[in-house]
């Protein structure tokens, strides 16, 4: 591993940039690609097959062109599907995001959880299997979204999205009334989600403890690639649509990067 390892972080959009501001906070010492297939987007619509066939000679392209130390697939609805074809396919390390059901069904005390994601990843063996395994005897909703990812990208790309809009997505996440037995932890499986978080709280009918798992991810990356080995803080980073089109939205999206310019 170089001093300045490079990180490629892929989405199908701008949902990734909340994965990627943790991880670049966690490795300053990084040089960031981000890639958005906003070529595809969103993928919660597109098919398990179409969205192998999409992503794994994509990823091949990706490395080829920015030879990457590590890749994080910031994209649940990719993830939950594509981890497995990538390992097989790529020799390099990649780290995924999946939803956080473990450590969400651990701390909540209705014993009641939500899992809000794209209908593509809360249909998903993977999730099932999760949980499965790890809803230690909570009741858990899932909570397939047709919209809220397109509402996230149109807001952050300056077009306002109606407080009415998210509530209709968000109301199938709280069950129950009795507040000793209601939802009280929603699980963000899809990375736009946190981008709205502040609206998703002021909307909730009532509060709950909302699970991102960027945190964690970051934590991920950073054992992976050892310890910082005196490499410096890297000032530029690169930003890549599949579209192609010119992102203009360098004020909005520098937060995400550190504050770094974004080529
Ligand atoms: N950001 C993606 C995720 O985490 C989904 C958005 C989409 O449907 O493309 O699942």
């Amino acid at each position: 591993m170089t001093n300045s390892p490079t990180i490629l972080v892929f989405d199908s959009g701008l949902g990734g940039l909340t994965v990627l501001r943790e991880v670049v906070a966690a490795r300053p010492d990084a040089h960031y690609v981000y890639v958005a297939d906003d070529a595809f987007f969103p993928y919660g619509h597109h098919s398990e097959d179409e969205i192998i066939a999409r992503v794994v000679p994509l990823m091949g392209e990706l490395i080829g062109t920015h030879d990457p130390d590590l890749i994080v697939i910031a994209c649940n609805t990719a993830s939950t599907l594509v981890l497995s074809h990538l390992r097989a396919a790529y020799s390099l390390p990649f780290v995924g995001t999946v939803p956080a059901i473990k450590p969400a069904c651990a701390q909540s005390r209705t014993r009641r959880v939500s899992v809000l994601g794209t209908k593509g990843t809360v249909k998903r063996e993977y999730t099932k299997a999760l949980i499965r395994d790890f809803a230690q005897g909570c009741e858990v909703t899932l909570v397939g979204s047709p919209e809220l990812a397109s509402l996230a990208e149109a807001e952050l790309s300056g077009h306002p999205i109606s407080d009415d809009a998210i509530r209709t997505e968000l109301a199938p996440c709280f069950v129950g009334e009795d507040a000793g037995a209601r939802t009280d932890t929603v699980v963000l499986a899809c990375t736009h989600y946190p981008l709205l978080l502040d609206r998703l709280k002021k909307l909730a009918p009532w509060p709950v403890d909302w699970i991102d798992p960027a945190p964690a991810i970051a934590r991920r990356v950073s054992d992976l690639l050892g310890a910082r080995n005196g490499g410096v803080a890297q000032p530029g980073a690169e930003m890549i649509f599949t579209s192609n089109r010119a992102h203009g939205l360098s004020a909005t999206l520098t937060p995400f990067f550190g504050g770094r310019a974004v080529a």
